[in-house]
């Protein structure tokens, strides 16, 4: 009996709907009617319609179904008196109320994408950023002090439980990798500020605790300021990194940098028992609408949702199918024809989901 998944999707805001619709095309091609879509409402344009960035019923779909699917969400002009953007709330309030804690960010160097680092080719960029996901600075989101207009402050919380489960998640991850691309090793580097606050040397310290189960898998320390270079200078060194929440955000885009931009970077945001999938790149709402942004990193993303349902299901073909739409990606962008903008093309996002599509085939 095969088995069919359900997914929610949320659109979302800017090149939201186009990139998500894209990835549903394209996963429609690979898997056929094994994949029920079920399309939701969320996000900054609909908080304006609604005063909802995250209505209840679509949590209630992402609770209840296998897996969800995101387009992306944010309109820089909608924002709480407080400042801070609204459409950032419908990832927030998933992270924390779905307990999304790993936030797993491929950075990958495709054959046909010219890395703006010389000289490195196809392959020898090969890591994953681990970037913890529920607290850090970010749990100081919506409730750091504002007084008087003359202080203000976000509290950094670090504890025992989120550490140990993310640190967990690393040395599984790297496990089942081949090791950095330099020298076959697996290695899991913390990046994190030990040398400075008590936080970050709590941190490393779960993380060595952690570490410690898995003699085979090397543990590798760096200084969020200092990884920075060596994520220049040496990306083939890097095989699993994990992060505290900000320092991940921060990190996991200058990774993408270095393997094309974010609009190849994909992620998966994974708890005990959900799954958010959703290119790591924001809404673009100056490109929005005119068939120009690039569906790739929410295509690499689905990508992620079929490997992380078949692992969970133990569902051998979707598996494959997984396989099938990264070859797809990986064949288009090699072939250097149907090239999207962001990595010095101009192929629009159709012509590029229907070059994915028949890569499928
Ligand atoms: C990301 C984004 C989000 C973050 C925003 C959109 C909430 O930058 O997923 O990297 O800050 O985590
Ligand atoms: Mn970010």
């Amino acid at each position: 009996m095969t088995k069919t998944y359900d997914i929610t999707t949320i659109d979302g805001d800017g090149i939201g709907p186009e990139v998500c619709q894209s990835a549903v095309a394209v996963l429609r091609e690979a898997c056929g009617s094994r994949l029920r879509f079920d399309a939701q409402p969320g996000g900054a344009a609909h908080y304006l319609r609604s005063g909802a960035v995250l209505p209840d019923e679509t949590l209630a779909a992402c609770r209840q179904s296998h897996a969800s699917l995101h387009g992306a969400a944010g309109l820089p002009e909608v924002t709480y008196p407080d400042g801070t953007e609204v459409g950032n709330d419908l990832h927030l309030q998933l992270r924390f109320k779905l307990d999304l804690f790993a936030n797993v960010r491929p950075i990958r160097l495709y054959k046909g994408v010219q890395s703006p680092l010389r000289d490195w080719t196809a392959g020898q960029i090969d890591y994953v950023i681990v970037r913890e996901n529920t607290e850090g600075l970010y749990a100081s989101r919506g409730a750091g002090i504002n007084l008087r207009g003359e202080l203000a402050t976000d509290t950094l919380v670090v504890t025992r439980k989120g550490v140990e489960r993310v640190a967990k998640f690393a040395f599984e991850l790297s496990r089942r990798r081949s090791g950095a691309p330099r020298d076959g090793q697996r290695r899991v580097t913390v990046c994190d500020k030990a040398n400075i606050l008590r936080s970050y040397a709590f941190f490393r310290a779960v993380f060595d605790e952690v570490g410690a189960a898995y003699p085979d898998v090397q543990r590798d320390y760096a200084y969020a300021d200092a990884i920075t270079v060596h994520m220049l200078k040496k990306p083939d060194f890097y095989d699993v990194i994990v992060a505290e929440n900000m320092f991940g955000d921060i990190i996991s885009d200058l990774g993408a940098g270095t393997v094309g931009g974010l609009g190849i970077a994909a992620s998966a945001e994974l708890g005990e028992t959900h799954g958010l999938f959703q290119g790591a790149h924001g809404s673009a709402p100056d490109i929005a609408g005119q068939n120009l942004a690039s569906p790739v990193a929410t295509v690499l993303s689905g990508a992620l949702m079929l490997r992380w349902l078949a692992d969970r299901h133990g569902d051998a073909a979707l598996g494959e199918d997984a396989t099938r739409v990264e070859r797809a990606v990986e064949a288009v962008l090699a072939e250097g024809v149907t090239v999207p903008r962001d990595l010095g093309g101009d192929a629009s996002c159709t012509a590029m989901t229907e070059a994915i599509c028949r890569a499928l085939l």
